[in-house]
This record gives C-alpha cells, sequence and structure tokens, in this order.
C-alpha cells in the first residue's frame, strides 16, 4: 500500500533580515492580513489533503509555534540549530517514515496554493519543485529546464541560466532522505536543499518544475511582510463584526468581533482585529491591525500593527510601517520639544 502523502513546515530559523521582531518572537507567527504566516501554509496543505502535518522548529521558536498553532493538530520536531533547510528535513526523517511528503518554507506564500505541485508529483517522478519567474535570479536558486525536467539547479549565479527561480514548496519521494545522509555543507555551512535535490537529479531521478500560479511571497525582509499584507488583504471578504460607531468606511474592510471603531475614517482593504480600538482615527488602505492593537487620533497606512501595539496622538501619518507586539508610538505635547525613544538592537526610525 502507498503511504500517504505527509506535510512539513519548516519553522526553525532566525529570521535574521527580520530583526529587530524576530528577536522575541519567530518569522511565521508574525501576522499578516490578521494572522500569523504559518497558518496559510497549514491551510495550504490541508485543503491540498495532506492532514498529517509537521512543523520543524528550534528550541527558541518551539513555544510561540505551538501557541500560534493550537487550533491545528500538528506534529512538532526539534532542530537545535538552523544548519539549513537540508538538515531540518534530515532531523524529521523519524515523522516522515517511508512517506512521500510536501517540504514547505514557513515564511512562504502561495495566493493559490499547492495543488498542482501535488498533481505533477505522478509515477516515475522523484521530486517537483515550485518554481517562479522572477526579475533578479541572481538572489536565488535557479532551474535548468529540459521540457518539464529540472536537469540542473544552481545556487546564487552570477549568470543565471534562466529567470525561474526555486520557490518554498517542494515534493518528495522518500529517497532524498538519502542523499541527505551524504550531503557535505556548502561554503556557507549550511546543508542545501538545492545540494540534495541536484543529487537525486545526479543519480537519474526525474525532478520536475512545476511554475507557481498566481502570486507567491518570500516574507524575508520588512517590506515583503508589508507586500505580502497587501496581497492577502486585496483578497478580503469585507465583514463587520465588532462595533461602528459614527465613521465611515469604504472598500473592503474587516472589524472582527469586539473591536470598536469610533469616530473614524477606514479606507480598505484593511484588517480590524479582534478587540482592537480605532478611535478619531484614520486607517488607510493595506492596514492590519492585531487583536487589542490601538489608533487613537492618529493616522496609520499600509502599515501591519501586530497585537496590543498602539499608536495614539502622533503627528504625522505612519506609513510602510511595522510595529511588533506591544510596540508603542505615541505624541506628546510640551517641552523639550524632543523626540523620546526606546528602542531594541536593531530597531529602525525614520523621522521626518
Ligand atoms: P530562510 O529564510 O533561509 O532563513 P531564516 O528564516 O532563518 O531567515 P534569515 O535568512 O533572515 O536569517 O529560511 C526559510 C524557512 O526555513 C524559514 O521559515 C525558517 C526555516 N529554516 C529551518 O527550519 N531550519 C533551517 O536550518 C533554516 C536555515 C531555515
Amino acid at each position: 500500500m502507498l503511504s500517504p502523502m505527509k506535510g512539513l513546515i519548516l519553522a526553525a530559523g532566525r529570521g535574521t533580515r527580520l530583526r529587530p521582531l524576530t528577536h522575541t518572537r519567530p518569522k511565521p507567527v508574525i501576522r499578516v492580513a490578521g494572522r500569523p504566516i504559518i497558518h496559510y501554509a497549514v491551510e495550504n496543505l490541508l485543503q491540498a489533503g495532506v492532514e498529517e502535518i509537521g512543523v520543524v522548529v528550534s528550541p527558541e521558536t518551539e513555544k510561540d509555534l505551538r501557541l500560534a498553532l493550537e487550533a491545528y493538530p500538528v506534529r512538532y520536531i526539534l532542530q537545535e540549530e538552523p544548519q539549513g533547510l537540508a538538515h531540518a528535513v534530515g532531523v524529521a526523517r523519524g515523522f516522515l517514515g517511508q512517506s512521500p511528503f510536501v517540504l514547505y518554507l514557513g515564511d512562504n506564500l502561495f495566493q493559490k496554493g499547492i495543488r498542482p505541485f501535488l498533481e505533477a508529483f505522478s509515477e516515475g517522478v522523484s521530486a517537483v519543485i515550485a518554481l517562479v519567474r522572477v526579475e533578479n535570479p541572481r538572489q536565488f536558486g535557479v532551474a535548468v529546464l529540459e521540457g518539464e525536467r529540472i536537469v540542473r539547479l544552481v545556487e546564487k549565479p552570477k549568470d543565471p541560466p534562466s529567470d525561474l527561480a526555486v520557490a518554498g514548496v517542494y515534493v518528495f519521494t522518500p529517497e532524498i532522505l538519502e542523499v541527505i545522509q551524504d550531503l557535505k555543507p556548502s561554503a556557507r555551512g549550511e546543508y542545501e536543499i538545492t545540494d540534495a535535490i541536484q543529487g537525486l537529479i545526479e543519480r537519474g531521478r526525474k525532478v520536475v518544475g512545476v511554475e507557481v500560479q498566481g502570486w507567491w511571497k518570500d516574507t524575508g525582509r520588512p517590506e515583503d511582510l508589508l507586500d505580502a499584507n497587501r496581497l492577502l488583504l486585496e483578497e478580503l471578504a469585507p465583514r463587520l463584526d465588532g462595533e461602528v460607531e459614527e465613521s465611515h468606511l469604504t472598500g473592503r474592510v474587516v472589524v472582527e468581533r469586539g473591536a470598536r471603531v469610533v469616530g473614524s475614517r477606514i479606507i480598505g482593504p484593511a484588517y480590524i482585529g479582534e478587540g482592537a480600538v480605532v478611535e478619531g482615527a484614520y486607517i488607510g488602505p493595506f492596514t492590519s491591525l492585531g487583536p487589542g492593537a490601538r489608533v487613537v487620533r492618529a493616522e496609520v497606512e499600509y502599515a501591519i500593527l501586530e497585537d496590543q501595539a498602539v499608536v495614539e496622538d502622533t503627528p504625522l501619518r505612519l506609513q510602510e510601517s511595522i510595529l511588533g507586539v506591544g510596540a508603542q508610538v505615541r505624541g506628546r505635547n510640551g517641552l523639550p520639544r524632543a523626540h523620546r525613544l526606546v528602542l531594541g538592537d536593531l530597531s529602525q526610525v525614520e523621522l521626518a
């Protein structure tokens, strides 16, 4: 009997490019359009019929991931050190057993889900790799194709052989675990999944590339988070479950249960999370407020406010901004006329 397809989501990285947000919380639990990034991965796997899901976590990320995924029956696998994507797959070998599996990077978003990749995983195929056309292939793993077949993968090529970059979803037979066992670390000291796939190709196995349909987003940098938030908000179905008083709402807006919007102007698409407060405020397009966030006598646009974040009495509109959990931006009157800041390591502030 064929073993059922399993899902493996990787969520044990350091997220260095998203500091300071990732000093205290892992990247996959950061909210975009109101939900932790990793929820979209779990939902896409479930929608594709993959029900047995393992999540690779690190000692630092485990607690937050368990909390964010409370509602889902997933298994957790500990990777002590982030030694590369192939290493993360290797530590999950006990969970994976002899099953084929979908490898899903926990910080990647796919608008149209992952079904096409599973459909291409037919008899005789050892791996399916999601590919996406990019303008800057030099920054990615790039595939060389003959027909549908990938004949070579090159990591961050100086002279890209194509514009087809490797996106964050793969389907494998368990043979990849054998290749990973013999893998050597790359020049940057990591066990690379591209090297493992290259190993499969060198064994003469059939590795197939399938182009991503719809948009794809890797949420590595702050601007990617804002853009992912925008893309997801564009698909929002409007819904008013909270309290709205003396306010003007335009376009697609969600106001969750327990949220209060008073004397404010909201131009969608925008998401106001559970228990959030918007008072005497302007919320512009592509803004998400997490649970319990507050925007009071202030203007916010193209922004993400995480849980309990506060923007109050600020003299200028905040734009292209991300506030972590409990972060506060407040205006103040009186003397001295100065900015008063308490910022964590590697925080970024631009003052106008
Ligand atoms: P990356 O984006 O390559 O790494 P990162 O998340 O640590 O971020 P940065 O480069 O800013 O430091 O990882 C992609 C996904 O894979 C991400 O969700 C974390 C996960 N991952 C692991 O689970 N184990 C690992 O060893 C590595 C390198 C990544």
